[in-house]
């Protein structure tokens, strides 16, 4: 089964497993309005101005050539736009995009069956590429360096190899986790590119920018309120302005000022900085049981409750970012800045 909007397909290679991530199926009202207002052109994409530069010369390059696009690797945390970018990509050399991710492609057959169904110049976007099996990884070396995979045919002393030649296409792949992608497949790719946490200013053009496509009034405070609130991350704000929308709407504002945004920030629990309840607790926590460490991942995990992978993909980057945590060869410490931030004296135990 495949899910199209416009030219991205979402694909579901079999229709009795869930081959697609469901962060992919934008079906709830929210995600609806999120593919809305993800920019289709380059041009309308705000900040990571870098990596804009290079994917122009990128795409100005291979429309000139008249050639698919080099294989490119994305990478950073979470809700920075990385699917955004690869539509956009599609979007700017008139391709299609077939959408999948790692942890969905459990078989040898899924892979090959997806780069079979693609067409010339096609994008093949995965997400989470870092999650893919090696047997699957596998198929996709030849498959990227040759444009070529070599199936199997039969079984035992009988089984043959055939070599099935593929059209030239194009794979995007996205990761949140560069350390985990291994060298072989991590050297086919032509173009890296690292997504950086976005700066206040950014946000908040990006706050406008969604609350204009949304109808929502907003003040610049509130919006620059927001953008301090969210993380540095897109994600994040467009989804912060949706419930302050939601606030707005039910107490019957016509405008969004500072004073709603802050109570509404208040009711979700996010802070001045844009920390959740979540984020102070693995703070607080490590400050109360281990004096502001250091302490290793799993220690943090079995106190706080969270899943080590969620530590390290979703509230780590951030505290590091701003300077709450640091990472050390003996484990994560919380620095003098958040215990100020908590409010909590600091009393210095040598360790
Ligand atoms: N919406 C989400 N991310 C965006 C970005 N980088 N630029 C413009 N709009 C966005």
């Amino acid at each position: 089964m495949t899910i199209k909007k416009n030219n991205i397909e979402i694909l579901n290679v079999s229709a009795d497993r869930n081959l697609v991530d469901a962060n992919l199926i934008q079906s709830d009202s929210d995600n609806f309005n999120d593919l809305n207002l993800r920019p289709q052109k380059l041009e309308d994409y705000i900040g990571q101005n870098e990596v804009k530069k290079n994917l122009s010369y990128l795409i100005k390059s291979a429309k000139i050539r008249n050639e698919n696009l080099d294989h490119i690797l994305l990478y950073g945390a979470p809700g920075l736009g990385k699917t955004t970018l690869a539509n956009i990509i599609a979007v700017e050399m008139g391709v299609n995009v077939r959408v999948t991710s790692g942890p969905a492609i459990e078989k040898q057959g899924d892979i090959a069956s997806i780069i079979t169904n693609l067409k010339e110049n096609d994008i093949l976007f995965i997400d989470e590429i870092h999650r893919l099996k090696p047997a699957i990884e596998e198929i996709l070396y030849s498959a990227m360096e040759d444009f070529a995979i070599d199936l199997i045919i039969g079984k035992g002393p009988g089984a043959k190899s055939m070599r099935l030649k593929l059209p030239r296409f194009t794979l995007i792949g996205a990761t949140t986790k560069i350390s985990q992608i291994s060298s072989p497949l991590r050297d086919r790719f032509g173009a890296m590119y690292k997504l950086m946490f976005y700066d206040i200013k950014d946000i908040n053009k990006i706050v406008q920018r969604s609350a204009s496509l949304l109808n929502i009034k907003i003040t610049s405070e509130a919006s620059l309120l927001i953008a301090h609130s969210s993380r540095s991350t897109p994600r994040i704000a467009n989804r912060l302005l949706k419930r302050v929308r939601d606030f707005a709407i039910v107490n019957k504002f016509d405008e969004i000022d500072q004073n709603h945004t802050k109570k509404c920030l208040e009711l979700l629990g996010i802070d001045e900085i844009g920390l959740d309840d979540s984020d102070r607790h693995i703070l607080s926590s490590i400050i109360e049981k281990f004096n502001g460490g250091p302490v290793g991942l799993s220690t943090i995990s079995a106190i706080t409750n969270e899943e080590e992978e969620t530590i390290e993909e979703v509230y780590e980057p951030y505290l590091m970012q701003l300077g709450l945590m640091e990472r050390t060869p003996r484990g994560r410490i919380i620095t003098s800045k958040a215990y100020q931030h908590l409010g909590i004296n600091l009393i210095k135990n040598e360790k």
